[in-house]
């Protein structure tokens, strides 16, 4: 009897397991991406056999021709895997390095204050690339066919040019005059000096013939040889530190991606060198104590954003790249850490960060970096964010090879206690040290339920994690992937002491009772990211995906 029960027992455990792990196929395949020529690259290599990985490394190039502004071969990105024959998920680490020859004071004065910019424009604010690094490794241990197939469509559109659009135009914009001062970066992205009319066709031959290289030799294309060489001679002429040394040594990592619960979503998402993963996590166990669905939207409004608070406060204070520091993430991260923070949030006032440690105020500025999310027909899934930092990254494009230097520099602490380009403030965990990755808030995440999984994203600076936690909070709503792209957004990250917000997003009585609980606000001038999002049924295997309304990409099902 004892026996048969045990035997009845596993049988239901296991048909439990499979009924919640269970994934239907999708017969189809999805993308949506910031740009509809990679999109479009993606569905290609997708015709010709290709799996989501392929598919993945034909978008990341296509975005680094089509959107220069946002990624780039002279720039990095974390790719979230998931492989539908096993399950496996795996983080690929393509971010940035700081060079060998980098350290902790490069961008202090005598008096060790920060000089301004010298981190966001010129050739000192790049850090080593790791995309190249990273689509080689996609395409040799994820992908099915030959990364020079992959490369096809982005040397299409690199040597045959692509029209300009709106994005382009005010991405440039904003960054003009760091842009007009590089030669090169003029000649190839401005027209006489101008931001080119919408239409404009922007021909890279100098970065097709980088991407050839990559096709030919893989990383080594890129790493080492001629293109090294340019690279190298280039960023010293004007006034970086990479040595050939630097390049020779960049590897991708593959990492252990980050997962957690929320009221009965599976989270995945990716770790430090990251901190999208941790944050958007230790925000979501806070929230996790309350129902918040039983509670007004002003409410709602308040505890998000007291649990953002209080997460990006450890953001400053904890978070680094932990192949240098020592995160406390499982602490952070734990059911009694969250409850402990949950007390300390009152529903009838706002705490003021300068209560929590630190006194600045600062700015923040616009979006950036872009994001893709892919699933195949059979199953296998990837959602990445790229970037090159700021819009047009330095501004620097070294001669001879079309390759934009990132700025990623800036996202380390230049001066502890002092904010970057983002208004973010941190710790000596992320201060400069030779080789180190500086610390991001790029999000690429699953999401997964008893029904559905969810893959999503979105460019945005420090305002990328909060945007992929209200597109979660709207999945947990059981909304639509039109929906999670669309939600109005709003943002808290411990200092500035400001909820920042898009034009529209609160009603004037919303913002007279939260200013009434003690919060500050800040409109900004426009609205702000450009999430990509894929949604599959679990049963029936039905796919929908959605790109931001705010943007100019193009989602699709085929
Ligand atoms: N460069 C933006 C980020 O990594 O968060």
């Amino acid at each position: 009897m004892k026996r048969v029960r045990k035997k009845s027992t596993a049988l239901f455990c296991l048909i439990l397991s499979y009924t919640l792990s269970s994934v239907a196929e999708p017969q189809k395949a999805a993308i949506a991406s910031a740009h509809p020529l990679a999109t479009e690259a993606g569905f290609e290599i997708l015709a010709h056999g290709g799996n989501a990985f392929d598919a993945a490394v034909a978008v990341s190039a296509a975005l680094a021709v089509v959107e220069p502004a946002s990624s780039g071969l002279g720039g990095g990105g974390f790719w979230l895997l998931h492989r539908a024959k096993d399950g496996f998920e795996v983080v690929l680490d393509g971010r940035e390095k700081a060079p060998l020859a980098a350290n902790a004071a490069m961008y202090l004065d005598e008096q060790g204050n920060v000089i301004p910019d010298l981190s966001k424009n010129g050739a000192l604010a790049a850090g080593i690339p790791g995309m190249p690094a990273a689509i080689v490794h996609l395409a040799a241990k994820y992908g099915r066919l030959p990364l020079s197939q992959s490369l096809q469509p982005a040397l299409r559109y690199a040597h045959n040019g692509f029209a300009i659009g709106a994005r382009y135009q005010r991405l440039l914009q904003s960054r003009l005059q760091v842009v007009a001062q590089n030669s090169e970066a003029a000649r190839i992205f401005l027209d006489n000096a101008n931001v080119p009319a919408s239409g404009f066709l922007l021909k890279q031959p100098d970065l097709a013939h980088t991407l050839e290289k990559l096709a030919e030799s893989g990383a080594a294309g890129f790493y080492q040889g001629e293109v090294a060489k340019k690279l190298v001679s280039g960023v010293q002429a004007a006034g970086g530190i990479w040595t050939l040394q630097d390049l020779a040594r960049y590897q991708v990592v593959e990492r252990q991606p980050i997962s957690g619960n929320y009221r009965g979503i599976k989270i995945t998402s990716v770790p430090s060198p990251s901190s999208g993963g941790i944050v958007l996590l230790e925000t979501l166990t806070i929230l996790a104590g309350y129902e918040l669905e039983k509670l007004t939207p002003t409410t709602q409004i308040h505890l998000i954003t007291e649990a953002m608070r209080r997460a990006y406060h450890d953001r400053a204070f904890y978070l680094g790249d932990s192949d240098f520091v020592k995160i406390p993430v499982k602490r952070l991260l734990s059911a009694d850490y969250a409850a402990g923070l949950r007390s300390t949030i009152r529903m009838d006032k706002a705490l003021p960060s300068a209560a929590l440690r630190g006194e600045l105020t600062a700015d923040t500025p616009g979006t950036d970096t872009t994001h893709f999310s892919i699933i195949d027909s059979v199953g296998n899934r990837v959602a990445a964010t790229l970037s090159v930092n700021f819009p047009f990254g330095s501004g620097v494009v070294v001669k001879g090879t079309g390759v934009i230097l990132n700025d990623e520099m800036d996202d380390f602490v230049s001066n502890v206690g002092q904010m970057n380009g983002y208004g973010l403030v941190g710790s000596a965990a992320n201060a400069i040290a030779p080789e180190k990755r500086m610390l991001s808030s790029m999000t690429p995440t699953f999401v997964e339920d008893k029904t559905r999984v969810g893959i999503l994203g979105t460019p945005g600076g420090s305002r990328i994690i909060s945007m992929v936690l209200l597109g979660i909070l709207d999945f947990a709503k059981h909304h639509s992937p039109q929906s999670w792209v669309a939600v109005p957004r709003f943002h808290h990250q411990y200092l500035p002491d400001v909820i920042e917000h898009e034009a529209g997003c609160f009603s004037p009585e919303t913002l007279q009772v939260l200013t009434a609980l003690g919060h500050q606000f800040k409109q900004t001038d426009t609205p702000y990211g450009d999430m990509q999002a894929i949604e599959l049924n679990k049963q029936t295997g039905q796919l929908s995906a959605a790109s931001d309304p705010r943007g100019e990409g193009l989602a699709d099902v085929r």
